[in-house]
């Protein structure tokens, strides 16, 4: 089937609450049918980066009303819900990183989690072949959707009513909006897969070509919003809702319960804290292994001069790709849910092992991937997505990236409810070393468990500088996801880059397997000649991340720059 490459979707908000707020004029409300695209905004008072503008607008619309960064990034989320189906979302999971005013820091977890009725070999047929078709599409593919209840736990750090936050999301589903371009061609890719997959009517379907200009209402969809805005988490994962997710697995062969539904919990975890050359790095821990492999790579290169080398220069490429390549290696090999299985993390971010699994790094030399494998983490310890990031005046920064997983996940929309299910569990290993949707291979730490989160790659992260956000990212594109932040921070602070030259410039990546090095289609030719030379495999693809970035300028104002890479827009104040 074909997907469109865009899959996550990313937000940043950055904003300026301050406490001696004056009568606030009258918000205008957002104009659904008129908006344009902004890449680059400075706020004083504050910002919002997202997948898309009028999402962006709904999070500045709640910092206007007297909001913090908590509620500009939960208002941001359910807009994105409706103007960006393809991975904005309330049939997904995600992960929020915030950083707070009062020196808190939170790393919420709402990640799908495994049915109970799943098992480990369930996507093995009986000849042993791996069948990735059913762990990608169809009702299947789905894991219990973490979203709403996400939402409500970040929600105890928010300011305004949830019904405020909604509200904002339920108009744009009622009313509908005017899509793009690029939003009429993804949907026009995905009907034939919409007719075989559904069986009721929905909003997305259409008979004749999605064009820019039309306009896109969702009846089912604000009502099934308007219920979470009555009954809170209740009204997704219990009641009318909950009895329309039942039913459409029960049409389509899937395997979420009531049960399932309402035992589903988001956790709040410690999030994935380091220091790099005197910045202090906050991000996702397991489930995602975003925050340790950034923590790997970041390690792996600091103590190589990587600015003299210059920005895009073979030699520092070369580092920070064989970096990426040891950090992914051992990913296959140790990363997963932690609630079910020892990653050991100490070990694989020691000092000592982390130059260890650089001695042999060889530079002008491609390492191979036969010989690199996993490190020996000592003794294994005893123990379509989207991204927002949030700041104020008063030091609050949030980082969110969330997701279906592929482009409008499972591409089967909850008969009467109006939004697209996941196909999350595609990012478990489903049989040791057959890759995933984005080539990721694993093993027993992530193999499949009832209640079980499959592992992530999503990196919303904060990088702070004497203890404050400076800057606020994340960026969907599955695997690529850490090695673009990584390119991104070290874009910033190693290389000089300004924020938008940091997201727009191209990008690389390795993942250890498939052993290649993939590059964007600006990628300079005369690096891409020079590490050919060194031995590697480089295979030119298309779009690398869509990062949303919030830098604070040192005049204390926001910069928030959108990806030129998709709709992407900031909005500031
Ligand atoms: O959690 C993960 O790592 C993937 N499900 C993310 C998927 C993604 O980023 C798709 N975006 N292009």
């Amino acid at each position: 089937m074909i997907r469109p490459v865009l899959v996550l979707l990313t937000m940043s908000t950055l904003l300026a609450c301050h406490s001696s707020r004056k009568a606030a004029a009258p918000n205008p409300p957002i104009d659904s049918y008129h908006y344009s695209i902004e890449k680059t905004v400075t706020g004083n008072k504050g910002a919002v980066v997202s997948a898309h503008p009028l999402a962006s607008e709904a999070g500045v619309l709640v910092l206007k009303k007297g909001g913090n960064a908590v509620d500009a990034a939960i208002a941001t989320q359910l807009a994105l819900a409706v103007v960006y189906p393809g991975a904005g979302n309330l049939g997904g999971g995600g992960f929020l990183v915030a950083h707070l005013q009062d020196g808190k820091e939170l790393a919420i977890d709402y990640r799908e989690m495994a049915p109970s009725g799943s098992s480990r070999d369930m996507y093995i047929d009986k000849d042993g072949k791996a069948r990735t078709d059913l762990s990608q599409d169809g009702h299947l593919a789905s894991g219990v959707p973490g979203t709403v209840a996400g939402l409500f736990e970040a929600a105890r750090y928010s300011k305004l009513s949830f019904k405020e936050l909604i509200d904002p999301a339920i108009e744009l589903a009622e009313k509908g909006f005017v899509i793009t371009e690029r939003e009429a061609r993804s949907l026009n890719g995905i009907q034939q897969d919409l007719q075989q997959l559904n069986t009721r009517p929905n909003a997305f379907q259409k008979k004749d070509k999605w064009k820019a200009g039309d306009t896109l209402v969702q009846k089912d969809l604000a009502a099934t919003l308007r219920r979470i805005r009555e009954k809170g988490a209740a009204g997704f994962y219990e009641g009318e809702t909950a009895r329309l997710i039942v039913e459409e697995m029960q049409r389509g062969k899937g395997i979420i319960s009531y049960a399932d539904l309402k035992n589903y919990v988001a956790r709040s975890r410690q999030p994935h804290r380091f220091d790099y050359k005197g910045y202090a790095v906050v991000s996702m821990p397991m489930p995602s292994s975003g925050g340790l492999l950034l923590h790997q790579m970041l390690k792996m290169i600091e103590g190589k001069d990587i600015a003299t080398m210059g920005f895009h220069s073979p030699q520092a490429v070369q580092l920070m790709i064989e970096a990426e390549r040891r950090a992914y290696a051992d990913r296959a090999e140790y990363m997963g849910d932690m609630d079910f299985y020892k990653v050991p993390v100490a070990a694989l971010t020691d000092k000592k092992y982390i130059a260890d699994r650089m001695k042999d790094f060889t530079p002008g030399k491609a390492s191979d991937s036969k010989i690199i494998g996993p490190g020996k983490a000592a003794a294994k310890e005893s123990e379509e997505t989207t991204h927002l990031s949030v700041i104020d005046g008063d030091g609050n920064a949030v980082a969110v990236t969330t997701t279906l997983n592929g482009g409008y996940g499972s591409r089967v929309v909850v008969g009467g409810a109006g939004f697209f299910l996941n196909n999350e569990m595609d990012d478990f290993s489903i049989k040791p070393g057959v890759p995933n949707m984005y080539g990721a291979v694993g093993g027993e730490a992530n193999a499949i468990a009832p209640g079980k989160r499959m592992l992530s790659s999503m990196t919303p992260t904060i990088v702070l500088q004497n203890g404050k956000p400076y800057i606020v990212t994340g960026t969907p594109g599955g695997t690529t996801i850490p090695t673009s932040v990584f390119q991104t921070i070290v874009n910033i602070l190693d290389f000089g880059l300004s924020a938008k030259d940091a997201v727009d410039k191209a990008k690389f990546h390795h993942q250890w397997l498939p052993d290649a090095v993939f590059v964007e289609k600006d990628f300079p030719a005369a690096t891409q000649e020079a590490l050919r030379k060194m031995g590697y495999k480089i295979d030119s693809r298309g779009d690398i991340g869509r990062v949303e970035l919030i830098r604070v300028l040192p005049d204390g104002k926001f910069e928030a720059v959108a990806d030129k890479r998709g709709d992407d827009s900031a909005s500031g104040w």
